[in-house]
């Protein structure tokens, strides 16, 4: 949009308070991410019209397993039910689906409908994405360092040619820029094991809206906030 010259190239979101937000209207907390889904399909279609070319949403965290049953349940549900309308807009808005995370973690039919989505919509160029599912940056982390480990025992790789370089590119997001901007929402000065590695220098907006409640004049605003930050990446 031309009215914001400097838009954010990576937007990351951790969609907090959906829980909170049903509490406050006395209903069960799977209506606060059933309402949270709203909000992620007008984010999507926000950042599309501002030109976000890259969106990585934080839906399920490894640690979220430990929640009781039912509301995984709802929220696999949800997502299930998420994927299946929104195959249609990635197609028509040129979106393409990636996915991040402990993905065989994930229920079968899950796991399999995400598959036929990212297949389907791999050549899209609009934006793309990023469904952190069952995702921990410890973990990712861990993997990357397993990988490498392993290939340097195997003496298919040189330990004093590892570089920062090429541990991210053993990371779940090589080949994504690291995010420009990482939104929180409900008011939580945490980051909870996402994109430990990549957001080392994301500008930080925290919102106090609880995620249903989280809409495109809030995302604008927090892409604002982040064009009037001054970034140095640690120079002058
Ligand atoms: C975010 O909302 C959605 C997920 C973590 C899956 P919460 O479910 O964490 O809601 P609160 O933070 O308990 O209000
Ligand atoms: C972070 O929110 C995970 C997601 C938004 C998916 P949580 O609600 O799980 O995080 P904590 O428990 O507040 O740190
Ligand atoms: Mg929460």
């Amino acid at each position: 949009m031309p009215e914001f010259p400097d838009i954010p190239r990576h937007v990351a979101i951790i969609m907090d308070g959906n829980g909170r937000w049903a509490k406050e209207r006395g209903l069960p907390r799977r209506e606060g991410h059933r309402a949270g889904a709203e909000s992620v399909r007008e984010i999507t279609d926000t950042c599309i019209e501002l030109g976000v070319e890259y969106l990585t949403l934080y839906a399920f965290s490894s640690e979220n397993w430990n929640r009781p049953e039912a509301e995984v349940k709802a929220l696999m549900a949800l997502l299930d039910r998420f994927l299946a309308e929104k195959a249609k807009d990635l197609k028509r808005q040129n979106i393409r689906l990636l996915a991040i995370g402990q993905l065989d973690r994930l229920p079968e039919k899950t796991r399999k409908l995400l598959a036929k989505i990212m297949a389907e919509t791999a050549g899209h160029t609009a934006m793309t994405l990023v469904l952190a599912l069952s995702y921990g940056a410890r973990e990712e982390i861990v993997g990357a360092a397993r990988g490498l480990a392993t290939e340097a025992a195997a003496g298919s790789l040189d330990p004093s040619a590892i570089d920062a370089g090429i541990f991210a590119s053993r990371l779940q997001t090589a080949g994504i820029p690291d995010p420009d901007l990482l939104v929180r929402t409900s008011g939580e000065m945490r980051v909870s094991n996402f994109l430990l590695w990549q957001i080392s220098y994301a500008e930080i907006v925290i919102v106090r809206k609880f995620w249903p409640d989280f809409r495109r004049n809030d995302f604008i605003e927090a892409v604002q906030e982040y064009q009037r930050r001054h970034r140095r990446f640690g120079a002058l």
